[in-house]
Order: structure tokens, then C-alpha cells, then sequence
């Protein structure tokens, strides 16, 4: 059905989105990027894949050709190609941030998305919706990378064994998690599209950003979640955003595959990572990562994963900022399971012959997936980076996760599954101590405040007194 409801605007779509397709990742049937109704999927079932020709604002006409397409081998072009977008993309990023006051358009190099927005959407700038995003702190954590003044940092380099590790806290982004990074791109396509209303399937954090983004759109927004498996933080911000929230008695397979039939039905606009522009938005986690390194490329580059639209998008950054000329090789990928949520893990196990499905279990309610929709890019991710899948059990996830607490940069139990699995490929040797590895911390200690934190005693407060407190701190040894 359709997604609009009177006047179609499929002229002014069709002129800001020129030049952008949809691939099949199962037969490589090529589709027009935009259409009313919005496709999803291939004819085949297979996932969509955003291809869009890349254009540098100061191109030259001799590089032309370079840039124009996707597909382009790496040629002797692309380092000077690649100082180029270097060159641009450093310079937004050191401009001041602030908004346009001439005009209501936010200037988009303020968000740690739109900033690399030829490589994400190239479509005019006066349609992107952003609140801004991005912009996520990078810490060093490593044995040796630490520097002074992070004792309490430097934990988490010890207890993952590695003397060179950066963690990237996704988890700061507006909403709280990584997921803000595609919701711009995929609101923007919303508003676009002239969508009625936007919808998605959620253990809890695409809920919350895409509440908020079509808070901020003035759009209604229904989410589906898997009942009583959502953390606490992520169905109050839902519902706090206003967001028309529907529990599904059944977990989160059950409430995407709803979802979709769904928004088929009734025209409504689908915005789960099946989506392929959301994951267009999520790959700036990758180009961010490298700008802040400073264009230097990690050895490995580990996250958690799901429904797998992170490793999809993170690793598709990666070689396209190789295919740019912007980095001169990939990072190998880990990606990591909990182990009662690890349908990619078997596959990665036995070779990728099969596509694997669980009833999935784990305390990391945001990966309690049994059925990822995203399998097939990340496959292509792992193999052609050489990467790894490792899984990690819910004891493991709990212990890396008081780590990352205790250093005082906290994460969700979900995010504590990189550490968790860094630690575990050192220990097999698969990552090397002196390797240089950066993580991705994909949400916000809040989202969960029950899960792995120590719980306050009921009543145990103190009497307000000098005597009280004494007596209550009378154990404690100052050095
Ligand atoms: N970490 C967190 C905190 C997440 O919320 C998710 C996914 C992931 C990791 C895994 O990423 O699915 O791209 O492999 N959360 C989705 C949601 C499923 O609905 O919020 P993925």
C-alpha cells in the first residue's frame, strides 16, 4: 500500500535521490533507489543494499570517473582521491557548532553523520532531518595507550589483555545509543518519501531513537516490541516520546517479522535495519572511528551482534573508505554473539555452508536475536575482511560489564559483549596483545539499570545524622 496519502511527491523524491539504486546482496537484481511503495526486499526475499555514485564537492573533472562509481577497483588514483575527502571531511569537522540563523536548516558538518553525507545520502541538504548525532567520545584503554590521569580506565586494557585499544561509547549519541546514527538517514527518507507514519520491531533502542526522531518530525510512530524483554530505560523513552508502543507476546523474530507484513499492509513506512538506508547512517560509526584515529586503520575492529545491521554497515564504511583511497587496507571485523543468541557464531563455525536459526536467550536483551535480517551482508563483511565471530556466555558478559562500569565509562550488558569477546580472542591468540583494536560500546549504561548493577538494599537508607554516617563509613580504609 501506499505510503502517501494525497499528493504524491514522487517528482521532487525522484530529482533529490538521483543516482541511488538498491542491490540485491542474494541475486544482485538492481532496483530504483526510491518508489511508492518503498521496497525492502528483492522479489527473490533477499536483503537491499544502498549503491549511490559518490561525488567530492570540489571534484575535478580528471577524477571524475574515480569517484563515480561504487564498484571501482582500487586504483593508482585513489591515495590522492583519498587525501581529498580526508581533506574535506577535517575541515567540517573543526568548524564551529552552531545552526544556521538565516535560515531553519541545520548545518549538517555538526552532525557526526551528515558531515560525511556524500558518502551516506547524497541528496540536498535542505531535506536531512538530524538532531544532530554522532560526535561519540573515543577512549583510550589500552595497557599502554591509556596516558595519565585514567587509572580506572586502563582496567579494561588489562583485563582484555591488549596494550592498544580504543573504545568508541555509541552509547552517547542523543538517544543513547548507536542506533541514532541511522535513524537521521532513515527519518530523512521518511520525510522524503512524504511517509503518514513509521514503524519498527525493537529489543528496545531502534524504539527509542525512532520514537524520538519522529517525535521531532511531528510523524506517528508505532513500535513493536518483544514483551517483558525490554529494558527498562528503552520502553520509558518510547513511550515518554509518544510513540504508539504494541508488546508482542513472543520475542523480537516474532515482532519483525509482524512488523513488516504490517507496514506492507497498511503503508506504513518500515524502519528497522531491513531498511537499507538506516544502515547508510550507521556506517559514519566507521568513517568517525577513522577520522578520530586520524586515519590510521586498527588491526580489528570488535562490536557486538544481533539483528547484524552494525557489522553490515561498520564493515560496507570500511571498504568503501578503502574503494575512496581514504585508508590503505580493511580492519579484520569480530563480531560478537552471546551464546544463547548465536545463530552467526554456528554459521561463522561451520563455514558459512548454512544459515543458521536459535530460539535465542541471553541476558543482553538487545541482542536476543535467534533470526538476524541482516545475515547475508555481514557474512560478506566477515569474509572479506578476514573477521572472526566469537561468542560470549552471559557470566562473561556481566564480568566485562562491571569492568567497563568500575572504569567509570559504563555501557548496557549488549555493549559489554565486545569486551567480553576482545578479552576471549586474546586469550585463543587470535588477537595479538600488541595489536592495535578499537571497540564499539553500542549503548548507554541507563538504557538497563537493573541488569548487572548492585541493587540497593530496600531500606537501607541511614538516619540523617553525624553518628549514623560514621558508623556506616567506619570500615572504610583511607590510604
Ligand atoms: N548493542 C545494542 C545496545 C543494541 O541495541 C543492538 C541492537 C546491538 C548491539 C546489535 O546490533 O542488531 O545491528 O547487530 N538492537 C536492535 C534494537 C536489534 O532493536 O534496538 P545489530
Amino acid at each position: 500500500m501506499s505510503l502517501q496519502s494525497g499528493e504524491s511527491n514522487n517528482n521532487v523524491v525522484n530529482q533529490a535521490v538521483v543516482a541511488v539504486f538498491l542491490r540485491c546482496v542474494e541475486c544482485a537484481a538492481l532496483y530504483p533507489g526510491t518508489g511508492d511503495p518503498p521496497r525492502y526486499r528483492c522479489e527473490c526475499g533477499g536483503v537491499l543494499d544502498v549503491e549511490a555514485a559518490f561525488h567530492h564537492p570540489t571534484q575535478q573533472p580528471a577524477l571524475q570517473e574515480e569517484y563515480e562509481t561504487l564498484t571501482a577497483t582500487v586504483s593508482d588514483f585513489t591515495p590522492l582521491a583519498g587525501a581529498h575527502w580526508r581533506q574535506l571531511f577535517d575541515e567540517r569537522a573543526t568548524l564551529p557548532p552552531t545552526w544556521s540563523t538565516s535560515a531553519d536548516t541545520l548545518v549538517p558538518d555538526r552532525s557526526g553523520v551528515w558531515r560525511y553525507r556524500e558518502l551516506i545520502l547524497p541528496i540536498p541538504e535542505q531535506y536531512i532531518v538530524s538532531r544532530p548525532e554522532g560526535n561519540t567520545g573515543l577512549y583510550p584503554v589500552g595497557r599502554e595507550n591509556c596516558g595519565n590521569r585514567r587509572e580506572g580506565h586502563r582496567q579494561i586494557g588489562h583485563y582484555a589483555g591488549l596494550d592498544n585499544f580504543f573504545l568508541k561509547h555509541e552509547g552517547e549519541n542523543p538517544t543513547g545509543s548507536f542506533k541514532d546514527r541511522g535513524m537521521t538517514v532513515g527519518i530523512t527518507m521518511a520525510h522524503l518519501l512524504g511517509a503518514r507514519a513509521v514503524a519498527c520491531a525493537s529489543t528496545g533502542n531502534t524504539s527509542a531513537s525512532l520514537a524520538s526522531y519522529a517525535a521531532q518530525l511531528g510523524l506517528p510512530c508505532i513500535v513493536f516490541l518483544p514483551a517483558a524483554h525490554v529494558a527498562g530505560g528503552k520502553l520509558a523513552q518510547s513511550l515518554a516520546y509518544g510513540a504508539r508502543t504494541i508488546q508482542i507476546e513472543g520475542d523480537f523474530d516474532d515482532a519483525m517479522r509482524l512488523v513488516e507484513q504490517v507496514c506492507n499492509e497498511m503503508g506504513i513506512y518500515l524502519l528497522n535495519s531491513l531498511n537499507p538506508f538506516r544502515i547508510e547512517g550507521q556506517k559514519a560509526i566507521g568513517f568517525e572511528l577513522l577520522q578520530q584515529l586520524d586515519w590510521h586503520v586498527p588491526d580489528w575492529l570488535v562490536l557486538p551482534a544481533g539483528n547484524l545491521g552494525n557489522t553490515s554497515a561498520i564493515g560496507k564504511a570500511f571498504r568503501q573508505a578503502l574503494q575512496l583511497g581514504l585508508i590503505s587496507r580493511l580492519p579484520r571485523i569480530a563480531a560478537i554473539q552471546a551464546a544463547g543468541a548465536n545463530p552467526f557464531y554456528r554459521s561463522f563455525v561451520n563455514g558459512f555452508s548454512r544459515r543458521e536459526r536459535v530460539q535465542a536467550q541471553t541476558i543482553a536483551t538487545a541482542i536476543k536475536i535467534g533470526n538476524p535480517v541482516s545475515y547475508k551482508r555481514a557474512l560478506r563483511v566477515i569474509e572479506e575482511s578476514n573477521g572472526v565471530v566469537e561468542e560470549v556466555t552471559d557470566e562473561e558478559i556481566l564480568a566485562a560489564k562491571t569492568v567497563i562500569d568500575r572504569s567509570g565509562i559504563g555501557c548496557e550488558p549488549a555493549s559489554a559483549a565486545t569486551l567480553a569477546g576482545a578479552r576471549k580472542l586474546v586469550e585463543h591468540g587470535i588477537i595479538k596483545q600488541d595489536e592495535f583494536v578499537a571497540g564499539i560500546l553500542t549503548g548507554n549504561l541507563l538504557k538497563d539499570s537493573q541488569t548487572g548493577i548492585p541493587q540497593q538494599k530496600q531500606g537501607g537508607a541511614i538516619e540523617a545524622s553525624i553518628e549514623a554516617v560514621r558508623l556506616a563509613l567506619s570500615d572504610l580504609a583511607l590510604k
